[in-house]
């Protein structure tokens, strides 16, 4: 053995160390104050493979919450036979999903009346009367499609820009 060659390995592995922890600390500073081109740009790329029907993420888009939701059948087929008649901000749950994926509720989670962040996507939370998301701030109520249904909230809860990326994969913004 060649003790002249493991000091030179040894002291390799350090420098390498000192040079990772570098490369991590900087990303870490540049997210503390984003500045408003590159908040812009940002996107979030999500796997939504693990989301069973009728269960619900919470993520974060742009520092905001965002919820993706896997509706059951029943929870479209509720959707589906509201009249656009009956609603404040009138939208189909098609105009609110993807093509062929109107299982994929897509949407900030953040309520359109002053902003608080509505109940409904984690586990045994409630979901208002709609069965969808309900606001405790003010009682908003929306319904499976994120449509506001009942209280003060002028608005649905909006649907970002997104693409599938796969089958199970997303990218928001
Ligand atoms: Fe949601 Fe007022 S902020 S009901």
């Amino acid at each position: 053995e060649n003790p002249r060659r493991r000091d030179y390995l040894s002291i390799g592995a350090v420098a390498f160390a000192g040079v990772g922890v570098g490369v991590v600390a900087l990303p870490l500073i540049n997210q503390m104050s984003p500045s408003a081109d590159v908040l812009a740009l940002s996107t979030t790329e999500l796997d939504l493979s693990a989301i069973e029907p009728g269960q619900a993420i919470k993520a974060s888009f742009r520092k905001q919450p965002l919820f993706v939701r896997n509706l059951t059948p029943q929870e479209i087929e509720a959707a589906n036979k509201v009249p656009l008649s009956d609603l404040r901000d009138p939208q189909s749950l098609a105009e609110r999903t993807k093509e062929g994926k109107a299982n994929w509720l897509v949407t900030l989670g953040v309520c359109t009346h002053l902003g608080c962040v509505p109940l409904g996507a984690g586990e045994g939370e409630n979901k208002g009367p709609f069965g969808g998301y309900f606001c405790p701030c003010h009682g908003s109520a929306y319904d499976t499609a994120g449509r506001i249904r009942q209280g003060p909230a002028p608005l649905n809860l909006a649907v970002p820009d997104y693409s599938f990326t796969s089958d199970t994969t997303i990218l928001v913004g």
